[in-house]
């Protein structure tokens, strides 16, 4: 198997148990934390409270991300939106509000207990705008210039190939078309030692790069108008460890050129 498929195959499990309810987000007791490692975080933290005031438990119990890519996005009504990585589904139940009944909004994720998730809590939302399919964000399964915005949410730190997912991401945009990321970076590089510890990559620490490569991959990927709009001690977030490259949680917007 490709270092790669070993990669897929580790996130994948971590986040299989995750929605089972089998381990919590941060391999603590309590489920719906954050995104990583800091079972104190909640969607407290991330989204504004009023936001997310009327969500099921469901819904905010299975949030795992590090910040709110749907509020920056400014997402208007009728618009088409693309989430990488959706796990359980809570910012396209935002999105799928904000851009109305004329919009639409698809979640990718490749974690099928995560889908069934989604889709139940789609159910149980009553919504309609909303789809969930399978595939991996590094071969989007999203036609061509189909999608008005691209967001995601402390996701892409996961993958083993980020400039396939950014080249994906610019694939299925629309001219015009852009992205709001919240994501984990970091300013400095891991080891090749943590680089190679699967399970801190799969709880978004150690696939995390380095925000300037981050940038430098998006422009490669065609992007213009890059911006690192905020970016924050991960610490809370995720759990710090001694000996490792400053870690940040970022909102990084860019998009696709007419
Ligand atoms: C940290 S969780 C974040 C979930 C969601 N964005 C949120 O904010 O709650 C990461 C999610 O991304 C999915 N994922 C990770 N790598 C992926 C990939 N390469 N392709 C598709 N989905 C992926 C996982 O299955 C998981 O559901």
């Amino acid at each position: 198997m490709s270092d790669q498929n070993i990669i897929h195959q580790t996130v994948r499990a971590r986040y299989g148990s995750i929605a089972n309810g089998q381990v919590s987000c941060c391999g603590g007791s309590t489920g719906g934390a954050s995104c990583c490692s800091n079972e104190t975080t909640s969607t407290a933290l991330l989204y504004d409270e009023e936001l997310v005031a009327d969500l099921p438990v469901d819904v905010t119990g299975l949030s795992h991300g590090c910040g709110d890519p749907v509020t920056i996005a400014a997402l208007r009504p009728g618009e088409i939106v693309l989430d990488l990585g959706s796990g359980g589904g809570i910012d396209c139940f935002l999105a799928a509000r904000q851009v109305g009944e004329t919009g639409y909004v698809i979640g990718v994720d490749m974690t099928p207990e995560m889908l069934a998730k989604a889709n139940a809590n789609k159910a149980k939302l009553g919504v309609e705008n909303v789809e969930f399919r399978a595939g991996q964000i590094e071969a989007l399964p999203v036609d061509d210039a189909s999608v008005d915005v691209i967001i995601s949410n402390c996701v892409i730190n996961l993958s083993p190939d980020k400039a396939a997912v950014f080249s994906e991401a610019f694939r299925v945009l629309k001219p015009g078309g852009r992205v709001s990321i919240s994501d984990i970076v970091t300013e400095g590089e891991f080891s090749p030692e943590l680089r190679a510890d699967l399970a801190q990559w799969a709880e978004c620490v150690t696939g995390a790069i380095d925000v300037e490569q981050y940038t430098s991959l998006m422009r490669a990927a065609g992007f213009s108008n890059i911006q690192v709009v905020n970016k924050v001690d991960a610490t809370g977030i995720i759990e710090p460890k001694p000996v490792m490259p400053r870690i940040y949680s970022a909102r990084i917007t860019a998009v696709k050129p007419i």
